[in-house]
């Protein structure tokens, strides 16, 4: 199966053919998923949210998104593997924005970096596709944002908010990203946009029209006990089946049933006569 590049973003939109993507932080997983067929991974910096523990992605830096986009890259052989730039990483000036965009490329091994916003980032944006990295934008609710949006909630409701997301991504376009994620934001919003771009639009709760769905894997796969986002779908509900697992290995330990004869090691008995 040929390698999922920025290309395949712009034919899949052409032809109709939807794009997967689901986030990664680690090269087993990444590996599982890639083998399922997932068109794309992405390290998002959900990282410091669902592997780190941290309240917000806003502690998450460079280092941490280099240093996972690197164990995912040698995980992912088909799909395109894409790392989020956190938040700082792209905020004070066009120097240091294409500095960590390349960092994440160079030593992470990403084919494409992520960052959130619009207008007030595209200088950053134009500066990075010169440097000959791909980007993806990213709208909507961008969580980078959340001690201005007053928590995490769903953007583009009011008339003004809904154009000034079209606005930008139309914006993000000009100025050389090859796909937009599209966060909370109303379908029927998303539905417009995605018509009105020639590049496709990922969306992650911004419903049924968008050239692709990302989700946050841990998310899909049920690996949580915790809030879950109405845009969450569960595929599989993982944390039954991980605490299951986990209540029946201590218990076989406890009364002795593991390890048993298979799982253990042998050696001649004349010579464990001469160790006692
Ligand atoms: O960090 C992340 O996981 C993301 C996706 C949810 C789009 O940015
Ligand atoms: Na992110």
């Amino acid at each position: 199966n040929k390698k999922f590049t920025v290309n395949s973003f712009l034919e899949n939109k052409k032809n109709n053919e939807k794009i997967s993507m689901l986030t990664a932080y680690d090269y087993s997983t990444a590996k599982l998923l890639d083998n399922a067929g997932v068109d794309s991974l992405l390290v998002g910096d959900s990282l410091g949210m669902v592997v780190l523990g941290y309240e917000d992605t806003l502690e998450v830096t460079v280092d941490d998104i280099i240093h996972h986009c690197k164990a995912v890259s040698r995980g992912a052989k088909r799909a395109m593997v894409i790392g989020d730039m956190p938040f700082l990483s792209y905020h004070i000036n066009v120097e240091e924005t294409v500095r960590n965009a390349g960092r994440i490329i160079q030593e992470g091994r990403a084919q494409a970096v992520k960052l959130e916003g619009g207008k007030e980032i595209l200088d950053k944006v134009k500066a990075i596709v010169k440097a000959q990295i791909p980007v993806i934008g990213h709208l909507g609710l961008t969580p980078q944002s959340v001690n201005v949006f007053g928590g995490f909630k769903v953007q583009g409701k009011t008339l003004e908010s809904a154009k000034r997301i079209i606005e930008d991504a139309l914006l993000l376009q000009e100025a050389g990203v090859f796909a937009i994620v599209l966060e909370c934001v109303p379908e029927k919003l998303a539905k417009i946009i995605t018509e009105k771009l020639d590049i496709p639009t990922i969306g992650i709760g911004a419903g049924k029209y968008c050239d692709g769905q990302v989700l946050v894997t841990q998310d899909m796969l049920g690996m949580f006990t915790g809030f879950t986002p109405k845009f969450v779908k569960k595929y599989a509900n993982l944390n039954k089946h991980i605490e299951n697992a986990t209540k029946e290995y201590i218990s076989e330990i406890k009364k002795g049933v593991f390890p048993s004869d298979e799982h253990v090691f042998s050696i001649d008995e004349s010579i464990i006569e001469k160790l006692y």
